[in-house]
């Protein structure tokens, strides 16, 4: 597939054999005895060293070689003297694809904010940090895939525009080609979206699940894996205005199945990434490692291979939203009125309630159950209390939820019951509907925050860092 890539050759045996490595330049560092030439080409974490002898190279030719610069250098495949490599390569031709004005170009051999490499994003996947991050990503959604085609759910493509509002949030984007300065008008004077494009309001998806729900009525398993979006204006460290999420759904699945499927499934991709993505996992935890040495020992996070494995190793805690409250109103937090916000029965947890949880008292994993129906979507089962939801929340150290789900109503009654009462217009949901009037059936589904995952896996502390381009408010370049 292609030309040897610098992490093939790396693991070549050095018998003096011709080599071709093409990559950008990291460093270039000039001694008495040599010139080192640092290359890589984001094939692995590692540079390749390349090698030439004062004199060799004009200084007109060297002084193009800087970092960022793209090369193509040919050479011999030789034992390292030196150490840290085990092979380099004497180069014998260097040809300069393209420069890099060292005066210009903003990646230099230093240290560089994560701020600062956000407003480079086009930049950034050069660095060791990012390519890492890139190719950790890439592994986790190939082991998403491999996951779900091994336990025989079928990829579903759910639509990226959508008439419906899956969360009965309303924080969605709108869709549209009517021209904003001349609207059409109804008589009644409201925006007519009969001239709209789809004839109707169309937005960006919040979530593939109700496209979700019909295809597991017809392939028992299904999963979907795509770009979601949210207007929420959450200017948080793990909120995104485009992410990706994965969402099974699974026919005769109950609540119980439901959780059984969430832990196995996320830790048998992060078992997936410790295990293809050794050099890039310690790379980062090198460098969380060097960012906290100036902390106390006990304010040190624990190192990023560890909080994998353990989470790995170890069950998930198991307890519903009432026991969750009766925990929290024991805490200490909230007895010294340390919680920001106030704990009872029927709050919306908040992630300093979540993480207390996880993080203070069970100190792993956690999954939480039943919760109040008034705080969660229309389309949950009801319990036999008729207060609360067959729901649950996946929430994880560091995180807070990482995935969210519940088995659906699947009585056709009571799912209308629902809708009225949160106000939806059933109209807008009759084929939703339909599926529980013909050959209805106990049915569960979760999403993962895809890019919540990779904030865990990576042990980067803001959403934006973890994917490519990242979509937040007042933010789209790239
Ligand atoms: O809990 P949520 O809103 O659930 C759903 O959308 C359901 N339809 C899922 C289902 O049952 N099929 O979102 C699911 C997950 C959250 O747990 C979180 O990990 C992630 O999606 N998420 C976000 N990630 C990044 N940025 C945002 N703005 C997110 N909103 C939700
Ligand atoms: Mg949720």
């Amino acid at each position: 597939m292609g030309p040897l890539q610098i992490k093939d050759i790396l693991q070549t045996s050095p018998e003096n054999q011709s080599v071709t490595v093409k990559g950008w330049v990291r460093t270039k560092r000039e001694s008495k005895n040599a010139i080192f030439i640092a290359l890589n080409d984001g094939s692995t974490i590692h540079n390749i060293q390349a090698v030439a002898e004062p004199g060799q190279f004009s200084a007109e030719l060297l002084s193009t070689v800087t970092t960022g610069s793209c090369l193509k250098i040919t050479g011999q495949l030789v034992e390292s003297q030196g150490s840290g490599q085990a092979v380099e390569v004497k180069i014998e031709d260097i040809l300069v694809y393209g420069t890099a004005d060292p005066e210009t170009f903003p990646l230099q051999p230093k240290k560089h904010s994560l701020e600062f490499l956000r407003e480079i994003a086009h930049l950034r996947p050069r660095t060791n940090t990012f390519s890492a991050i890139l190719r950790i990503r890439h592994a986790l959604a190939f082991a998403v895939h491999q996951y779900f085609n091994d336990g025989r759910f079928f990829y579903l493509h759910t639509p990226v525009i959508t008439a419906s509002d899956a969360e009965g949030a309303g924080e969605m984007f709108r869709v549209t080609t009517l021209d904003l300065n001349k609207l059409p008008r109804t008589e009644e004077g409201a925006i007519n979206f009969k001239e709209d494009f789809f004839g109707r309001e169309a937005n960006l998806t919040v979530s593939g699940q109700l496209e979700g729900e019909l295809g597991a009525m017809a392939l028992s398993k299904i999963y979907t894996f795509g770009p979601t979006f949210r207007a929420e204006n959450s200017n948080t460290t793990r909120h995104l205005a485009e992410f990706w999420m994965i969402e099974p759904e699974m026919a005769f699945f109950e609540l119980e199945d439901n959780m059984d499927l969430a832990e196995d499934f996320v830790k048998k991709v992060i078992t997936y990434a410790l295990n293809n993505c050794k050099d890039d996992l310690n790379f980062l935890q090198n460098r969380l490692t060097e960012e906290e040495k100036n902390k106390p020992q006990n304010e040190r996070s624990i190192p990023l291979l560890e909080k994998l494995s353990f989470v790995v190793d170890n069950p998930f805690e198991r307890l519903t939203y009432t026991e969750a409250i009766e925990i929290l109103l024991k805490s200490k937090p909230h007895k010294e009125k340390k919680f920001q916000y106030p704990v009872g029965w029927g709050i919306d947890l908040s992630s300093e309630h979540e993480r207390y949880l996880v993080e203070k008292h069970f100190k792993k994993p956690v999954i939480l159950t039943n919760y109040p129906k008034e705080i969660k979507s229309f389309y949950m089962k009801l319990d036999e209390d008729g207060k609360t939801v067959r729901a649950m929340d996946v929430l994880f150290p560091g995180i807070g939820e990482i995935i969210g789900g519940s088995q659906r109503e699947e009585d056709y009654d009571k799912l209308l019951g629902r809708v009225h009462e949160v106000g939806i217009d059933p109209q807008n949901l009759w084929w939703y509907l339909e599926t529980r009037k013909f050959g209805t059936a106990p049915h569960s589904g979760f999403g993962l925050g895809f890019e919540r995952l990779v904030l865990f896996v990576t042990g980067m502390s803001n959403i934006r860092d973890v994917i490519p381009f990242p979509r937040y408010p007042k933010s789209a370049e790239f």
